[in-house]
């Protein structure tokens, strides 16, 4: 299996049935293997995972964080670094009390709030088999409480500063971090996704039009209630009714340095203030740096950001991600689109500062394409290609975030009800990834071809054989194969009969053929995929898996499951990807 033969048959691998076992399956000839867990300690002094309690604060903050998602390897000093998100916690599952999902203590909040942020880990291959490296002096955990700088436009401005912060340039952690991206100066980018869930207020709780949340925060989904995770009982910087500039300070792409444990990671206002999947970093032809990022709530956008400088060996790249211009994109039923900048003529907002904060209402106020969900988006390195996920609308105009716009059936987003998801990409005007013109068409429409004879079939590459719902993660290999992710239904009944649990498939982009490799374990979503340096081995996160209390995975018999890494690699030793 040489890379001449990886490269002239895509499909190294036979695909694979659907499965509804508590189990890792992926195609005769590979191997699964488990790396790391939630609650695995990164120091040798730190407590190993206690099924009985799930640990304590003190012992997760020296421990592997929950929920894995998006994730990237490095390679610094001879040394093999992973990085993941540990986006959230499941709170009955963290605390053990099913389904009351109440915190009993002080510290059971604490704990969760330690569960969540960055976990930055060495990892070594020994014996061909992969395994973390405890006591590295890389290995680092980042949580809500990390020091952060803020900075680009927004860095500095009234509406960043807070009591403990009057300056407006340090913030305190990062949280509800989803996908990633990586830049080519060996930096790891960390997505704030859902980041409302966690604010709540002291007043107003029981009024229909509570005064402490503004037209702004709803914009954001922040309520006078949290998701139930109830920090604010313990940090009052989370209550907007006394600190209501505090969530103007979440929702961005975070830059993080896993070459240097003591470095303060860096909060990237000119890239946008929204619900962050993930950053697709691509150096244009000109050297440009663009990054393209969609928001994961039904009826928001799609971004890209384009540097005003050029990447080269030894420049300021704070200056690459601090200065350049960030658009949304507008889908037209004919196969066009354009990108439209996000400054103050075009939007009417008042700053670029305004802009980068309340990036959602600037992107209404230019008339962008509503769109199903956009998750992870992903770069063809083959090509000027970009593909994104737009994982499903269950309910098309009902919004979770007030004051966003009308979301008609249209373009990329074609299906009335859709909760299956379409994967929509597109192709930059002569290549370039700077200019505003693009022309789009849909990879695949995801859908149920036993079940449905319409458009709920899918389009013509979905088959019973390789069906699936949610598309949600999305990685190109070197090779120019699509990985898609699901996160979706696993009821296997229904629209959604004959799907099993959530799966991994790999996509040709050129024949649009599609095949199942890997099916996660029961109630799981699998998201984050990355490869060694070598491509021999690809690890894979596995997202809560029993989310609904029918999982033991991965440990089996009466264990609590937990989210994990693992790998895969092939058993004579070849390429992935
Ligand atoms: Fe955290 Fe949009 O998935
Ligand atoms: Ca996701
Ligand atoms: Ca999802
Ligand atoms: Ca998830």
């Amino acid at each position: 299996f040489s890379p001449a033969e990886a490269a002239s048959n895509r499909f190294a691998f036979e695909a694979i049935g659907t499965s509804v076992a508590d189990d890792v399956v992926v195609p005769p000839g590979f191997k699964a293997e488990v790396l790391v867990r939630w609650g695995d300690p990164l120091w040798s002094d730190a407590q190993e995972f206690d099924h009985a309690t799930r640990g304590t604060a003190a012992s997760q903050e020296r421990a592997f964080g929950d929920n894995t998602d998006g994730m990237d390897v490095f390679f610094h000093n001879g040394k093999t670094l992973l990085v993941v998100n540990n986006e959230y916690t499941n709170r009955d599952i963290l605390w053990g009390n099913n389904p009351d999902a109440k915190p009993a203590s002080d510290d059971d909040i604490a704990k969760g709030m330690m569960a969540h942020g960055v976990s930055v880990v060495e990892i070594a291959n020994t014996d061909g088999k992969w395994h973390i490296v405890k006591d590295s002096p890389y290995n680092r955990r980042i949580t809500p409480n990390t020091e952060m700088e803020l900075t680009g436009p927004a860095a500095g401005h009234d509406l960043m500063k807070t009591a403990a912060d009057p300056a407006g340039k340090k913030a305190l952690g990062t949280w509800n971090n989803c996908g990633n991206g990586a830049t080519p100066w060996g930096t790891y980018l960390a997505c704030e996704e859902n980041f409302n869930g966690y604010f709540s207020s002291s007043e107003d709780v029981q009024d229909d039009n509570p005064k402490s949340i503004t037209p702004e925060m709803k914009r954001y989904g922040v309520s006078t209630k949290d998701w139930g995770y109830g920090w604010a009982k313990i940090d009052e910087r989370f209550d907007v009714a006394k600190h209501a500039n505090e969530p103007n300070r979440a929702g961005y792409v975070v830059e993080i340095d896993p070459s240097d444990p003591n470095s303060n990671p860096k909060k990237r206002t000119a890239l946008g203030r929204f619900k962050h999947e993930n950053a697709e970093t691509v150096i244009n032809n000109d050297g440009r740096v663009v990054i393209y990022m969609g928001d994961d709530e039904r009826g928001e956008f799609l971004y890209r950001y384009v540097s005003n400088g050029v990447y080269a060996a030894g420049v300021d790249t704070d200056e690459l991600m601090e200065n350049g211009t960030l658009s949304v994109a507008k889908f037209n039923e004919n196969g066009t689109g354009a990108w439209i900048p996000l400054t103050p003529e075009t939007t009417g907002l008042g700053s670029q500062a305004e802009i980068q904060i309340h990036t959602r209402q600037a992107a209404s106020a230019v008339g962008a394409t509503t769109m199903d969900r956009p998750e992870w988006v992903a770069a063809n390195p083959k090509e000027a290609e970009i593909y994104c996920c737009l994982t499903n609308n269950k309910n098309r105009g009902v919004k979770t975030n007030a004051g966003g716009d009308e979301t008609p059936a249209m373009g990329p987003n074609p299906r009335e009800k859709n909760n299956y998801g379409q994967i929509v990409r597109w192709r930059p005007d002569a290549g370039d990834h700077t200019t505003p013109g693009f022309t789009w068409d849909l990879y695949v429409l995801a859908g149920n071809p036993t079940v449905h004879s319409d458009a709920y079939a899918g389009s013509s590459n979905v088959n019973a054989d390789n069906m699936f719902n949610s598309p949600d993660g999305l990685a190109f290999d070197a090779n120019g194969l699509l990985w898609i992710q699901t996160d979706g239904s696993y009821k296997n009944e229904g629209d959604f009969a004959g799907q099993g649990n959530n799966q991994m498939l790999a996509g040709d982009p050129v024949t649009g053929e599609i095949r199942r490799f890997l099916v996660g374990p029961k109630e799981c979503e699998v998201t984050g995929l990355c490869w060694s340096p070598d491509r021999r081995t690809m690890f894979v996160g596995i997202q809560h898996p029993g989310e609904r209390g029918d999982s033991h995975w991965p440990e089996g018999g009466d264990a609590v499951p937990r989210s994990a890494i693992i790998t895969v690699t092939r058993d004579d030793g070849g390429l992935l990807g």
